[in-house]
């Protein structure tokens, strides 16, 4: 997948000039790859993700009356509402649901009781959408940041992570975790972010791909994920369920969520679960334990566990959490087997997207060929492949 020219960022304020005029502000913020930890976040738990060279970039500037006007270089579509009067814009409705994401931002912020004017915004992005790479969150986080910028609000990038997640909870409706919008506002070049979603600290821990003549390479299915939210939403539920129940069955008050569940405890009492219940609960333990274990060995140099523990983490994903699709597990099953692959994993929230794969730099040319053409084989679909950098977070340009 070549990398569209130009940068998004140049994109939005180029556009910006021309739909609306100089812009005052600029920002960008990335998407991301989880490296492991799934479905922990929601649950208090590890996650391990790094900021792409993909990402979403806004051009702003203020006006002076209570108007928003948008114009999404993307689309290449205008929208507009008044700061006093607006909604969410309903789901299947003709108009732009990107606009969703802007409204959802500014009612977080107004909520917050920052008191905004009126601005004109152009936006432009070349993280795949659908894809699991959070071009959700990077969208949130780049106009936030942006708007952080423009009315001078004082947040902090974790605050601003913070009150993404809630637009994306509140406005648009996911009950997502705190994973994408965090690393996509404090990512660090050439390293991944591990990320207690409890206390919200966070450990850059470098990646030395070079040094370690490694690569992460991102297979896209091309499948996108279709009724995802409901999905999403559903499997959080189905781990709330799980922390009453064995909240109940270890007679522990404590148990907040499935983080504060160790493995001893669970298998102790896991046979009184309901078997999807079990399940899920299953891959949220184990998938935390993984992250910790994944971290230790990267920072001892130990790739090759590091891949096993990815790979052990796509078959949870598929058997107990359930969120992996055929194609996935075709991409990540044709990959584990190719000559100079450490690991390999469906990433994100699943039903469509990508796997993230570990693989030697000097394999890369033969793992393409393979796997593509295998997997063309055997779904009749094209994959496409790329290899991505680990990206500094968001940042504003004057
Ligand atoms: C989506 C959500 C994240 C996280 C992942 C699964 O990307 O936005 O908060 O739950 O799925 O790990």
């Amino acid at each position: 997948m070549p990398h569209p020219k130009p940068r998004p960022i140049e994109a939005a304020q180029e556009a910006c000039r021309r739909e609306f005029g100089s812009p005052e502000i600029r920002a960008q913020a990335p998407g991301r790859v989880n490296l492991i930890g799934e479905h922990t976040d929601y649950n208090d738990g590890f996650v391990f993700p790094a900021a792409i060279d993909r990402e979403v970039g806004v051009a702003m500037r203020r006006r002076t009356d209570r108007l928003v006007r948008l114009y999404s270089e993307t689309y290449r579509r205008h929208d507009e509402f008044d700061l006093d009067a607006f909604a969410r814009i309903p789901p299947g409705s003709d108009a732009s649901t990107w606009g969703n994401y802007v409204r959802g931002v500014v009612r977080v912020l107004l909520d917050a009781g920052h008191p905004l004017l009126g601005f004109e915004a152009a936006i432009s992005g070349n993280v795949p959408e659908g894809a699991g790479l959070s071009s959700s969150a990077a969208f949130e986080v780049a106009m936030l940041t942006a708007l952080n910028a423009l009315f001078d609000l004082g947040r902090s990038a974790k605050e601003l992570a913070l009150l993404g997640q809630r637009a994306e909870n509140e406005f648009v409706g996911v009950a997502c975790g705190i994973m994408d919008q965090l690393i996509s506002a404090l990512g660090r070049r050439d390293h991944a972010l591990l990320i207690d979603c409890r206390s919200l600290e966070t450990r850059p821990v470098p990646l030395r791909l070079k040094e370690r003549g490694l690569a992460i390479a991102i297979l896209d299915s091309g499948m996108r994920r279709g009724l995802v939210d409901s999905k999403f939403n559903a499997r959080r539920a189905e781990c709330e369920d799980a922390v009453r129940r064995l909240k109940q069955l270890l007679g522990r008050d404590a148990i907040r969520a499935l983080r504060d569940v160790t493995p001893l405890e669970f298998n102790a009492v896991a046979r009184e679960l309901p078997d999807d219940i079990r399940a899920r609960a299953r891959h949220v333990i184990s998938e935390n334990e993984r992250v910790i274990r994944g971290v230790e060995a990267l920072e001892e140099g130990n790739l090759a566990v590091f891949g096993k523990l990815m790979n052990q983490s796509h078959q949870s994903l598929k058997n107990d959490f359930n969120v992996s699709i055929p194609q996935l597990d075709l991409l990540a099953s044709l990959a584990q087997k190719a000559p100079g692959v450490l690991g390999a994993r469906m990433t994100g929230a699943g039903f469509g997207g990508c796997t993230v794969n570990l693989v030697e730099v000097g394999s890369l040319a033969t793992f393409r060929d393979t796997v593509l053409n295998a997997y063309r084989e055997r779904s009749g679909r094209e994959a496409t492949l790329w290899v991505c950098e680990a990206a500094d977070g968001a940042s504003t340009l004057a």
